[in-house]
């Protein structure tokens, strides 16, 4: 140890050691764990070490859960719901702030706890894990409170399955219990392999307040044991962690009515504009992808930086990288701690060799790393070609890439470019510029001026492949509640295709007067399209053949996504200017009620005038909600405002039921609109004719080419593509259970978003609502500063 002379000479931080000895005795005198399961810890079974990553030091020996375990949890979980969920919010709430008190109270054993068996500072711990943990269960605890009159009708969903990684263990385990109790959950929790320890702290904690056995179960082990979890008979699945476990987790819940939600990995661009405040953002970098050692899933790991200013934030950058202080994560002074475990540093290693072999440069702090456990020096990538492998995959270590760009049209097309969506850092001094970028990149959580901000009033969550669903938030707290069903109706069977070579002939326009055409197309990009199979099948009904419509395949799906992707203008036009076309739209279907009610009539549908007339009021509701269903402006901790904005998905699939011919398309068509969406669907199989007339209306109604493209075909083939199709980013499936399965396993390659559900009463209440408008939208959080 340095003498104070020394220290003072070298204006150098002296070693600032937090003790250690209160969480050692605590290790000591437990050894071996068991799992907390219906209100107390098990008989330690087969055990696994946790081990200190700083030093390689065993902790402590964790229980591997096995499945009989899973199963026990479960089984407590489900006989503790009952109670717990008729609890009123009042009383739950007390629970939860008796939870936030608890960590309160322990902070300082939490956080030298979660350091020894993470690796990660303490001043992280400290400042940043252990008091968010203690705001998300006191936030929690008010909405618990407040459930009945923000969530009217609202009911948990019941027992929840949850899996949580090593990057933040406890925070993690705070953000998935606290929404999931206050709701009326119960739940069984598995923390990652690597850092179980403050879950298990977390456990007695829950024992010692008393909490109701069986509310809240911890079972320890690896992915095995995560894998048992998700098979177990729960009601809902919520995983943190990497894409491909969670790719995984999508298959394996496939079709089983699990609600499942999804926060995985990311590249989030972090973008320094040239009027950025350069020592602002060269701070923001050390917060992004140096906080954590650079194991957070949304850390700004690719840095974009305008080039007139890339050689001067590339010197800042290193002169400040050069001062960071890796070594023992107990120290007060350190900014780097230990990576979690050696199979983390081998697998960062390994992948920056990869990209340096492919050409990249590497500049690392210079830095004397300890001589043991598990540190890596700090440092970015610069020479990052495209397809350099560093470009797009996670190297969850302290390295970000470096690249600059010319115009802030490029700086979202690089930002865009990549299959993940979590998070996006904008540095500019120039509102404007900074608030156009957060509107156009794709990330669920955007930061202008700041990075890494977290707090529970918020929503967190990733677009495309960084998954689905967020946690914090009143958006958060959606999705541990579930509302009662709608009434299910069973679906008419489809007719067997039946098909024949495409009639030539020109179709004629729709007009109440005219006689119906009877050789429909299908409708992409705005025109009329003969199918590319050149084939269509037979219409029929009560037995007769009433028309022909064209019969869509992969290839037709396929420019129908395509022209839907062109049709971009819809998503950026204004909630009015939607409004104003639907609302023509809905004119123009009521001058032509009329047709469509024979039209009906002849399918055979009953009361066909009753299900006109319920499609064109939703077609007006629906425009009327397209400026009205907006976002909020969240209450966050710091100084931010926080905004939740609604945004459309993009792309996205509506495979409609197969009745209801008009009703159903309207029903799923319209509320995607209406948020911005861009739509491909896929119409009754056997009664296709009702949507083919319905593009007539498009046509007429100023509705832009791309925004519906319809394609008439076997509904579950078509679904298939659509559900595999990496371009489409949200499918709606209303169908039979192998249907439902099949969407939602074939969806699992990009992960979309999907929606799937049996058919319903299209004429009631539950064939309309803001529901529908949710699920169309995902939610973007924009932190701006403000008021500091
Ligand atoms: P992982 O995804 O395997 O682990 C996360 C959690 O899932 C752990 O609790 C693990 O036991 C569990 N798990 C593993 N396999 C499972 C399965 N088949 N079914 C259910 N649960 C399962 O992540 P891992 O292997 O620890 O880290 C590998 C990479 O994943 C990292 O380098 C990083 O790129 C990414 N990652 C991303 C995280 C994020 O926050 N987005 C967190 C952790 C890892």
């Amino acid at each position: 140890m340095p003498s104070v002379k020394e220290i003072l000479e070298t204006m150098e931080y002296g070693p600032a050691p937090e003790a250690a000895d209160q969480v050692m005795n605590w290790l000591k005198a437990r050894a071996r764990f068991g799992h907390y399961i219906d209100g107390a810890f098990t008989e330690p079974g087969e055990t696994f070490d946790t081990a200190n990553p700083a030093t390689g030091e065993v902790l402590a020996q964790v229980s591997q859960g096995s499945a009989a375990d899973i199963e026990r949890a479960v089984a407590a979980a489900r006989a503790a719901l009952p109670a717990w969920s008729r609890l009123p919010g009042h009383e739950r709430a007390k629970w939860l702030y008796a939870l936030a008190r608890h960590i309160q109270k322990r902070e300082r054993f939490l956080a030298v706890l979660e350091t020894l068996d993470n690796g990660k500072p303490i001043r992280e711990s400290r400042d940043i894990d252990v008091p968010l943990a203690a705001r998300h269960f006191y936030h929690h605890a008010g909405w618990a409170e407040i459930l009945e009159d923000e969530f009217p009708g609202a009911q948990p969903v019941g027992v929840c399955g949850q899996i949580i990684p090593w990057n933040f263990p406890l925070l993690m385990l705070a953000w998935k219990i606290a929404p999931a109790l206050a709701a009326g959950n119960t739940v069984v929790l598995k923390p990652a392999e690597f850092t179980p320890l403050t879950a298990l702290a977390f456990a007695e904690i829950c024992a010692e307040i008393g909490l109701p056995r069986g509310v809240v179960n911890i079972v320890t082990g690896d992915g095995a044991t995560g894998a048992a979890l998700v098979d177990a008979p729960v009601d809902k699945i919520a995983f943190t962690g990497s894409t491909e476990v969670g790719r995984a987790i999508r298959k394996a819940t496939a079709g089983r009515d699990v609600k499942l939600t999804l926060e995985l990995g990311g590249k989030s661009p972090f973008i320094v504009f040239a009027d950025a405040d350069l020592d602002a953002a060269v701070e923001g970098v050390v917060d992004s992808i140096w906080f954590n050692q650079g194991q957070v899933c949304c850390a700004g790991s690719r840095i974009l930086v305008a080039e007139s200013i890339a050689p001067v934030f590339q010197k800042r950058l290193a002169t400040r990288m050069a001062k960071l202080r890796v070594g023992d994560p107990l120290d007060k002074c350190t900014d780097i701690g230990a990576i979690v475990a050696p199979v983390q540093v081998q697998r960062i290693r390994r992948l920056i060799a990869e990209g340096e072999a492919q050409g990249a440069r590497l500049h690392t702090a210079p830095v004397q790393l300890p001589d043991r456990g598990c540190f890596l020096a700090p440092g970015y990538l610069t020479d990052v070609a495209p397809a350099n492998i560093l470009s797009d995959t996670e190297i969850f270590g302290p390295y970000a890439t470096v690249t600059t760009f010319r115009t802030p049209d490029e700086a979202v097309t690089l930002a865009n470019n990549s299959r993940y969506g979590l998070a996006a850092s904008i540095w500019s001094e120039n509102v404007n510029l900074a608030l156009d970028v957060a509107s156009r990149v794709k990330a669920g959580v955007v930061w202008v001026n700041s990075t890494n901000v977290f707090d529970a009033g918020a929503g967190f969550g990733g677009y495309r492949e960084s998954g689905f669903g967020r946690e914090g938030g009143r958006e958060g707290m959606r999705e541990y509640l579930s509302w009662p069903g709608p009434k299910t109706r069973p679906e008419a069977q489809p007719t067997p295709i039946d098909a024949a070579p495409h009639p030539a002939d020109k179709p004629a326009p729709i007009r109440a007067e005219a006689p119906i055409d009877r050789t429909a197309k299908l409708y992409i990009g705005g025109a009329q399209k003969r199918p590319d199979s050149g084939y269509s099948y037979a219409v029929l009904a009560k037995g007769k053949e009433i028309g022909l419509a064209g019969l869509g395949n992969r290839k037709d799906i396929r420019n129908a996504v395509e022209a839907a992707h062109k049709a971009t203008g819809w998503s950026k036009a204004t909630g009015h200017n939607r409004a104003q076309v639907l609302y023509y739209l809905a004119e123009n279907l009521a001058a032509r009620a009329e047709g469509f009610a024979e039209r009906l009539k002849e399918m055979g549908v009953s009361k066909p005038r009753e299900e006109v007339e319920t499609a064109i009021r939703r077609t007006f509701w629906y425009a009327a909600q397209a400026d009205k269903f907006d976002g909020a402006v969240h209450s966050t901790k710091s100084a931010h405002v926080t905004l939740a904005m609604p945004e459309p998905f993009g792309v996205m699939g509506v495979v409609c039921p197969n009745d209801a011919p008009l009703l159903g398309l309207i029903s799923m068509v319209l509320p995607a609109i209406a948020m911005g969406n861009r739509v491909v669907a896929v119409p009754a199989q056997s009664m296709p004719l009702a949507a083919t007339d319905f593009y007539q209306v498009l046509e007429t109604s100023d509705v832009p080419g791309g925004v519906v493209n319809i394609v008439t075909g076997a509904k579950d083939e078509l679904a298939r593509v659509l559900a595999q199709h990496d371009d489409v980013d949200a499918l709606w499936y209303c169908g039979d259970e192998a249907g439902r399965e099949m969407v939602e396993s074939e969806s699992a390659g990009n992960l979309k978003v999907t929606w799937t559900f049996p058919n319903r009463d299209w004429r009631g209440k539950d064939g309309q609502g803001r529901e529908f408008l949710h699920r169309a939208t995902q939610i973007k959080n924009i932190w701006v500063p403000y008021g500091e």
